[in-house]
């Protein structure tokens, strides 16, 4: 059976979307068939990458009110070359009104929410058994929130996205003492990602100051150091992969997909290697 890989991180900006979008595009590029899904109702950004208008939202499937059909739009098209794979996405809506619909009252509305849970679960079986699907990929929204925790909640995989340079360490390692832990208990594969390493475009002036190992060395180090000093985390999470960060991906006007654009560039090459790396943990 397919899997379900979620891209997560305590604090917002560290790269989900940029990292999920250009993964599930490789994945499609290398013959799989890809589902991505926006579930950050709360700012959805996939948009920003596609200029489509679906059917139906994924809020409304999870309301109960659409079907999986209505909800994924084929991009396949998209996919350079001519290659079996598929890559169909998935949005998410994400007005006022929308979010209240999903987020509700935690206390008042459990019945509610448990169906709400209840057809994310059916989504997940109808894209990878009934559609035969290799990959369901989540772009989720960060922090603990309710449906950022169901996404991962379901995931085979939960890919821990740090934005380097940051202070989110501290924040994010309670966050894996109070919810990963017993996910990775339970069988779940959890990784870091390390994005937005300085050092591609630091100058080297201040690289020889600084007297520092190469940064993402010395960024995987503190990491690692971070979370062997914390108290209760029995569990050492592995890096993935530690991805610089790019100005020319950054400033970009319009967001779009640089494994698609530029496959030659140091990024494309990162989400190979993550894909390399993923692909080898099952
Ligand atoms: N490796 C990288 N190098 C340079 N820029 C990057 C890199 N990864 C992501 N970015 C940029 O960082 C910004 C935030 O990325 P993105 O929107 O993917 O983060 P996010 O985690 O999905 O944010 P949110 O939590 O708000 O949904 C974008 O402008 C994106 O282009
Ligand atoms: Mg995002």
């Amino acid at each position: 059976m397919g899997k379900c890989i979620s891209f997560h991180s305590y604090k917002g900006g560290t790269g989900k979307t940029t990292l999920a979008t250009n993964f599930s595009f490789l994945l499609a590029s290398k013959g799989y068939s890809v589902y991505l899904l926006d579930l950050d109702f709360y700012a959805p950004s996939l948009f920003s990458y596609f200029d489509v208008k679906p059917k139906s939202w994924i809020n409304d499937y999870l309301i109960g009110n659409s079907s999986i059909d209505d909800i994924f739009i084929d991009l396949s098209s998209l996919i350079n070359g001519n290659i079996d794979g598929k890559l169909f996405l998935g949005f998410s809506k994400g007005g006022k009104e929308d979010v209240y619909q999903l987020e509700g009252n935690l206390t008042t509305d459990k019945q509610v929410k448990l169906k709400q849970f209840q057809n994310f679960i059916s989504m997940r079986e109808e894209i990878l058994v009934n559609k035969e699907a290799d990959f369901m990929i989540v772009d989720t929204s960060p922090g603990i929130r309710y449906w950022s925790i169901n996404s991962i909640v379901v995931s085979d995989i939960i890919l821990l996205t740090l934005k380097m340079g940051d202070l989110d360490l501290k924040g994010t390692i309670k966050m894996v003492e109070e919810i990963y832990n017993s996910l990775i208990e339970n069988g779940a594969i959890c990784k870091l990602l390390l994005n937005r390493v300085s050092g591609y475009c630091m100058p080297p002036i201040l690289e020889i100051n600084h007297n520092m190992e190469p940064r993402e060395t010395y960024y995987k180090q503190k990491v690692d150091e971070m979370f062997k000093g914390a108290k209760k985390t029995s569990i050492t999470l592995d890096t993935l992969v530690e991805i610089p960060c790019y100005c020319d991906i950054q400033f970009k006007e319009r967001e779009y997909l640089t494994i698609k654009e530029s496959p030659n560039h140091p990024f494309s090459t990162k989400i190979s290697e993550m894909f390399d790396k993923i692909i080898k943990l099952y």
